[in-house]
């Protein structure tokens, strides 16, 4: 369909045009010229009738010319996106007086259509006959971060990617804040129990857990020795031990170093220390570790949606469990890749990334995802961070994820700050993020030919986040207490 012709100087970026009809900004046109089908992208309109100007001044006048009949004209701008068949850029700008056409379907079909490694994402916000497919090959290595603010629809696009890349036999792990994920009707759940074995936590792993700091030497070198001579004693007992016995005995050989007379009272004092901190621990994380449970990497099961749930637990056990279990497949996957030369992918699903990527703290899980943020694409493993609050994300992060799905952001701050950390995200797109409306998305990066606005599938099934209905629930008090009345 024609909807107008292009007036004016013009380039080979952005050309004016004019028209009688209203087409809608963010549609997609195609100008034909010199053998060759250009597509561009409405990005602004003006509306205005040349007999009513700024200068006239009497409303009468103005009466009478629209009694008149006197019709309104469009004027706008188009982004050339590029060559139909390349996304190239002409070399040449289409001369004055092209006439500019609404891209069809089948145009749109080969740009944004399935291919065989695709999974379909959702509809082009302005033609939904368009079904919107990412490269999942693409989208798994380049990374990839989902932002918006609450209730914008990032969980409900974290359930869509997890199933549509499970159903090509994709292996997930999400990391879930809120026990959404655990709760859902996702298929093929595998769910993690959230405990840690000691026999699989290095020396290190244990000062930063039972938070010896990194500059404390002295702590940090009694503890490795009596931690690691208290593992080896388990193992060459084989014995079954419970927790409180394991950090009995690993006191036991701290508090015999103590009473040694060759040491001097600052190491003596750094000791005491050490057992206060491990007295401390066990109270507060006792049930986390257990001598019972498998390596958490042998917990993760291949083409399943397995999801590890954090929801009852604190921030500082979260990061434990996620550093933790980052830790183990970065170097299980790498040692994969170099030793047997076989990969296994992995797309790992971090959710609320702010609170244990955040800008301003050092998390023990930043060192890892910013490790696999940079590395993991060697070795197969993917990340997607999913964030509420994107100006509280480390921006290193941020800026590996080279695909991002942003839906509705009001806050110019935070508008920024992703811009400064992905130059694909124009100003153009960025001035459609505070008016999207609830699962509508801009989707850029490598993963999809063009940017593009997208309305995202809604997850067929139940999803843990849904808004609780406080009204409903307040009727429900008041009906028990009537019944106590009676
Ligand atoms: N693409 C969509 N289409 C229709 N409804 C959606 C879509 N995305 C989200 N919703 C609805 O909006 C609400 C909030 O979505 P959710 O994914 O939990 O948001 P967020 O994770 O960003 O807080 C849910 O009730 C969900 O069903
Ligand atoms: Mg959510």
């Amino acid at each position: 369909m024609e909807i107008g012709v292009c007036v004016g100087e013009l380039s080979s970026n952005y050309v004016t045009f004019i028209s009688t009809k209203m087409p809608k900004i963010g549609e997609y046109v195609i100008l034909e010229y010199e053998n060759q089908k250009v597509l561009g992208i409405i990005e602004n309109l003006i509306r205005f009738n040349p007999f009513i100007n700024e200068d006239l001044l009497n409303e009468e006048a103005i009466e009478k010319i629209i009694e008149l009949g006197e019709e309104t004209y469009i004027r706008g701008k188009i982004k050339i996106l590029g060559n139909v068949e390349n996304l190239e850029i002409p070399k040449i700008p289409p001369p004055p007086g092209t006439k500019v056409k609404i891209a069809n379907k089948e145009i749109l079909d080969k740009i944004f259509g399935k291919s065989e490694k695709s999974i379909k994402i959702g509809k082009l916000l302005t033609n939904e006959n368009v079904e919107v497919y990412l490269d999942v090959n693409k989208l798994v290595s380049r990374h990839l971060a989902i932002l918006s603010i609450t209730g914008a629809g990032k969980s409900n696009t974290v359930a869509i990617l997890s199933s549509r890349i499970n159903e090509l036999g994709g292996t997930i792990l999400i990391f879930d804040m809120h026990s959404e994920y655990v709760k859902s009707d996702l298929p093929n759940k595998n769910i993690i129990p959230t405990k840690l074995n000691p026999l699989y936590l290095d020396a290190l792993e244990v000062a930063k857990l039972i938070k010896v700091s990194e500059e404390a030497y002295v702590q940090e070198r009694y503890l490795r020795r009596a931690w690691n001579k208290a593992i080896k004693e388990i193992k060459e007992l084989k014995i079954k031990v419970e927790i409180e016995e394991f950090f009995d005995r690993v006191i036991e050989i701290l508090e015999k170093e103590a009473r040694s007379k060759e040491i001097d009272s600052s190491t003596r004092n750094s000791i005491y220390k050490v057992i206060a901190k491990l007295e401390d621990f066990l109270a507060r994380y006792k049930e986390i570790l257990d001598f019972e449970i498998s390596k958490i990497t042998e917990r993760i099961k291949e083409k399943r949606i397995n999801i590890i749930d954090l929801g009852d637990l604190d921030e500082d056990f979260a990061d434990i469990i996620v550093s933790h279990t980052l830790r183990n497949i970065l170097y299980e996957w790498k040692s994969m890749k170099i030793k047997e030369k076989t990969l296994k992918p992995i797309f790992i699903v971090l959710e609320e990334a702010h609170i244990l990527v955040p800008k301003e703290r050092e998390t023990l899980s930043c060192y890892y995802v910013s490790r696999i943020a940079r590395e993991g694409r060697k070795f197969g493993i993917g990340l997607c961070l999913v964030s509420q609050r994107p100006k509280a994300l480390n921006s290193d992060a941020l800026s590996q994820c080279n695909n991002m799905i942003i839906l509705k952001i009001v806050e110019p701050n935070d508008q920024k700050y992703i811009q400064a950390c992905s130059e694909l995200l124009t100003d153009d797109l960025i001035r459609h993020l505070p008016s999207l409306n609830v699962g509508e998305a801009i989707i850029i990066g490598p993963a999809i030919r063009l940017p593009a606005l997208v309305k995202i599938d809604k997850f067929e099934g139940n999803l843990g986040g849904a808004d609780i209905d406080i009204v409903s629930e307040w009727k429900k008090e008041t009906k028990n207490y009537e019944l106590e009345l009676i």
